[in-house]
């Protein structure tokens, strides 16, 4: 099955296979080819280039004419919490009514409310819940995502979310990764014995789900009043013995050394980083561990951005990404985070669309094949809507400029 596209005004993000990630100054950097077309084959970017050379002797069972719109790779959306049940409509409020996450949190609220509805909740209603998040981000442009549990805090509420992971994962055509967060929060039974809840996540979450193959990566919220950094080496350790490399949340309201402990393990990313001192900005050069900014995040809590310009300017490499979750961040618009890195952390455009593309697919392990146009790559497109530059990504925020979104070489309609 072959379908070619022309009179593409502009393809975005072309790029040799080598490069599986930008840094720094590199980032300002986003080549294109004007007046092109591209060819899908099966699931495939099978061969692209410019209008001049558009090749006549394929016979593709599908041409479609683009004239005026653009074509770039779909999003990579690498931190999500897109499995949940019910919302948190109530804590929205409360918030608007002068508590913090922080008090919501300490009064049962937060993650422990998300893993009380969760548990309540059979996996098949689970599933109805999330696969409209799912549809919905898909619809958006993200054509990868990564989604994590943690808000089970049980075994069972563990093992829940990742099978409703796994099967989502079945059902769509989309990439998914799937990454264990039993140490999201220690659940109120365990507020006194916080070593048994460790060892609950260690000697019985880690190898069920290890047994299963569930997941691809292990992640922990280390923060105050979270796990500390010392617990959150422990449950790393751990997970690198079942194979799942580290994804960690920190730095997001404190810098307690979070960053260095990820680094120790060769985490593949840090995730949030709001709260960074120089030292942790360091630590991270010359590392393969690339950080990810949650701006939605920032906007929605009313917390700090994270400093993507002092850590581009020390050549660290960025992902941007949505953190759809019920508590911080209940959207999973790509879009709107680019905007947002661009309005609020002063990311160029070309930076924010590298960050979301191929450096989104470097942050969860698939950067060979997604994130860019690059021959060989799975053939997820966004074909925008005609557009005057990829400036009005970014700039139109409220907008939807997408017209059709293609995965794995089809349109998901
Ligand atoms: O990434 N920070 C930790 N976890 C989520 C929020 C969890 C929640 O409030 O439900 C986050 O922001
Ligand atoms: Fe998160």
């Amino acid at each position: 099955m072959k379908t070619l596209i022309i009179n593409i005004k502009e393809l975005i993000q072309v790029r040799d296979s080598s490069i599986l990630k930008v840094s720094g100054a590199e980032m300002a950097d986003l080549p294109t080819i004007k007046n092109a077309y591209l060819v899908i084959e099966n699931d495939l970017i099978a061969d692209f280039g410019s209008m001049e050379n558009v090749p006549e002797d394929i016979n593709p069972e599908k041409c479609i004419d683009v004239d005026g719109k653009m074509v770039l790779p779909a999003w990579c959306d690498s931190h999500t919490h897109i499995v949940y049940a019910g919302n948190r409509e109530q804590e929205f409020v409360d918030r608007i009514n002068g508590l913090s996450y922080e008090e919501i949190a300490n009064r049962g609220g937060g993650i422990l409310n998300s893993a009380r509805k969760l548990n309540e909740t059979s996996r098949d209603e689970l599933y109805n819940q999330s696969k409209v998040r799912l549809e919905e981000i898909m619809h958006l442009g993200t054509g990868a995502v990564e989604i994590k549990s943690g808000y089970g805090l049980t075994v069972d509420g563990e093992l829940k979310m990742l099978r409703v992971i796994k099967r989502l994962s079945k059902e769509y055509p989309i990439t998914i990764k799937a990454t264990f967060l039993g140490a999201h929060a220690v659940p109120r039974e365990f507020k006194e014995n916080r070593k048994g809840y460790v060892d609950l996540i260690i000697d019985k979450m880690l190898p069920e789900i290890a047994k299963n193959k569930l997941a691809d990566f292990i992640d922990v919220f280390c923060e105050t009043g979270y796990f500390t950094v010392s617990e959150t080496e422990q449950i790393m350790q751990a997970g690198i013995r079942f194979g799942l490399k580290p994804k960690i949340h920190v730095n997001q309201f404190n810098s307690i050394g979070g960053v260095q402990a990820a680094i120790k393990y060769n985490a593949l990313s840090v995730d949030h980083l709001e709260i960074m001192e120089s030292e942790d900005i360091e630590a991270l050069r010359d590392t393969d561990t690339i950080p990810v900014a949650l701006p939605s995040c920032s906007y929605f809590l009313g917390i700090p951005y994270t400093p993507v310009r002092e850590m581009m300017a020390k050549g660290l490499p960025l992902a941007l990404a949505t953190d759809f979750n019920p508590g911080s961040t209940p959207s999973g618009n790509m879009n709107f985070v680019i905007s947002t890195a661009c309005i609020k952390m002063k990311m160029t455009p070309e930076e924010a669309i590298n960050a979301a593309t191929l450096n989104g697919a470097y942050a969860m392990g698939i950067s060979e094949t997604h994130g860019s146009i690059t021959i060989g790559k799975k053939a997820n497109l966004i074909i925008t809507k005609p557009i005057s530059s990829y400036y009005q990504l970014p700039y139109a925020f409220g907008s939807n400029l997408i017209d059709t979104v293609f995965i794995k070489g089809k349109v998901f309609a």
